[in-house]
């Protein structure tokens, strides 16, 4: 679990993040689904072109899913339990794509705020975003 500083390095990181969180939400997607694009068949329904209106409401979703984890983030399974249903019971995504957005999520912070994106911060959002995978994949089994 997250160290008290890991967690400090998250809240405060997440307090610049937060007023751009839509546009890194996006981003984050249109990674992977430019280096993944195995990913791409989980969204057959949706308009994949780099800027689409489907891709930014999605990322705002994944953003603000992001934001509530780290508002929980004593709690991130409370937090995120709806959502880790839904994505086990209902979306049934593999797990090893979680692993690939969470490298995107962490590339698209890292290229914001590279002044902030030191080895200990880099650590604490891989660890972060390990924990809100592990929730959203442990309903699986
Ligand atoms: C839906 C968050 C990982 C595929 C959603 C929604 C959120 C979300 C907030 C919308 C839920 C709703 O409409 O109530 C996240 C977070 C993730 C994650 C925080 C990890 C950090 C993934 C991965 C995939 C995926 C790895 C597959 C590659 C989907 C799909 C939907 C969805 C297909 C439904 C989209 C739609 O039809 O609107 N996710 N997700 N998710 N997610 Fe995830």
């Amino acid at each position: 679990s997250l160290t008290k500083a890991e967690k400090t390095i998250i809240l405060s990181m997440w307090g610049k993040i937060s007023t751009q969180a839509d546009a890194i939400g996006t981003q984050a997607l249109e990674r992977l689904f430019a280096s993944y694009p195995q990913t791409k068949t989980y969204f057959p329904h949706f308009d994949l072109r780099p800027g689409s209106a489907h891709l930014r409401t999605h990322g705002a979703k994944v953003a603000a899913a992001l934001g509530d984890a780290v508002r929980s983030i004593d709690n991130i399974a409370g937090a995120l339990s709806k959502l880790s249903e839904m994505h086990a019971y209902v979306l049934r995504v593999d797990p090893v794509n979680f692993k690939l957005l969470s490298h995107c999520l962490l590339v698209t912070v890292a290229s914001h705020f590279p002044a902030d994106f030191t080895a200990d911060a880099h650590t604490a959002w891989d660890k972060f975003l390990s924990i809100v995978s592990c929730v959203l994949t442990e309903k699986y089994r």
